[in-house]
């Protein structure tokens, strides 16, 4: 178990938080403030242990992938793109105020800006007894997410002088190796510690993949294959069922021989897909597949939508939904199970007329909490999809990470969590 803010004496210290504040933002405007709402408890607890001062810090946005995404599309329009123009653009974007000024309201106090990552020891020095402070955007300085530990190293140094204790709660980011989520444990002289979210986030999502209760139901659903192949052979260790929906249900049809239409396939992943069916027949774990589905001649959410009565898709329709036989399926495997684990959703369910399939899973999830089983869903879009359904509180825990929600049940080490004292 990971130590927390609880296991630590924080009076007088001076605490520097990662936190994962990287918010969907709109013309300088919070769209969706989850991780900032899921982050103010531990920040809470530690003001009133009466730290001498917190200073938080968080990347919002990929600045450094903006920038190739506008150097390429310049260059495409025949423009010679500059060092100068990386420049303007990183610092035209991302900014972290409006951010600062959003969390600021939640929590009811007043937060100091400072305008830099680096630089800022002596402000910091400065900050009134019991401040709270946030730095600009990490990830304005390439060292954060520099691949040469060296790089890291200097960024790191710097930001491990700003406090005295490092709290990560970022569970967002934990699985990114960075100066700011990883790199920086090496400098603090005291044992880094997790926040509260970070301590939730591992309560639940860590069992299902080493102990969880017993049935088991995976629900894996989403566009590839590909994406999601080692969550699936890491699942297959403890599920009784793993359900497999949405676009990667078709490469596995298609492994099995039959016609999936114009549903998205990867080719390049049947024999994957084949080797999976065989090693889970092999453990006696059962494979829920699509045995019917809702189907149209188009991509498209005006798309009319077609029922298909069994397995086998005429050729021109593809798949955009699983039909009414598959959830009964579902509903006799959720009905069993004591810990659900869901991560993607089984169709296309942006567009209403192909959302019924996944509407159905999340209220047969919801269900499963209520009658006591574990419930967890993990991923950016099953999460879109409770929220969607207006289910997010009836579920034992929805997870505020997407590709560390997914590593972690994938089995694999977080860097962010593997620096933290444990107890
Ligand atoms: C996320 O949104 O998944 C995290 O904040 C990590 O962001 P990243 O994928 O840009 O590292």
């Amino acid at each position: 178990m990971i130590k927390t803010v609880k296991d630590v004496d924080l009076k007088g210290k001076r605490i520097i938080m990662r936190v994962d504040f990287n918010v969907p933002m709109k013309d300088g405007v919070v769209q969706d403030d989850t991780r900032i709402m899921a982050a103010l408890p531990t920040i809470k607890y530690i003001l009133e242990q009466n730290p001498r001062s917190l200073v938080l810090m968080s990347h919002l946005g990929d600045p450094k992938k903006d920038v190739k995404k506008a150097q390429e599309k310049a260059e495409k329009a025949g423009k010679t793109w500059t060092d100068a123009d990386s420049e303007k653009f990183i610092n035209g974007k991302n900014r972290m105020a409006p951010v600062v000024k959003y969390f600021s309201e939640k929590l009811g106090k007043e937060v100091a800006f400072l305008p830099d990552a680096l630089g800022q020891k002596a402000a910091i020095d400065a900050l009134p007894e019991g401040a709270v402070a946030m730095l600009e955007n990490v990830r304005f300085h390439k060292e954060e997410t520099s691949k040469d530990a060296a790089e890291r190293e200097t960024m790191a140094k710097e930001l491990a002088t700003y406090g005295d204790i490092f709290v990560n709660d970022a569970f967002g980011t934990a699985h990114r190796d960075q100066a700011s989520t990883a790199t920086i444990a090496k400098f603090m002289k005291e044992q880094p510690v997790g926040g509260f979210l970070m301590e939730k986030e591992v309560k639940y999502l860590e069992p299902m993949v080493t102990n969880p209760p017993k049935p088991m139901v995976a629900i894996i659903g989403g566009a590839k294959v590909s994406s999601k192949i080692a969550v699936l052979e890491s699942l297959l260790k403890n599920a009784k069922y793993l359900v497999i929906g949405g676009g990667m249900a078709y490469t596995f049809l298609k492994a099995q021989g039959h016609n999936v239409g114009k549903s998205l396939v990867e080719d390049d992943f049947i024999d994957t897909a084949k080797k999976l069916l065989a090693d889970a027949d092999a453990k006696g774990v059962k494979i829920l597949l699509p045995v019917d589905h809702v189907g149209a001649t188009e991509f498209s959410a005006d798309a009319k939508p077609v029922a298909v009565d069994g397995v086998d898709i005429p050729s021109d329709l593809m798949a955009m939904d699983v039909g009414p036989k598959t959830v009964e399926e579902y509903k006799k495997a959720i009905g069993e199970a004591k810990s659900i684990v869901w991560n993607g959703p089984v169709g296309v369910f942006e567009f209403d007329a192909f959302a019924k399939g996944t509407e159905a899973v999340a209220h047969l999830v919801a269900e499963a909490t209520g009658r006591g089983a574990m419930t967890v869903v993990g991923g950016g879009d099953s999460v879109a999809a409770v929220n969607k359904f207006h289910l997010a509180d009836k579920m034992s825990h929805v997870s505020t990470g997407g590709g560390a929600s997914l590593e972690l049940l994938e089995g694999k080490t977080l860097p962010g969590i593997a620096i933290l004292a444990t107890k």
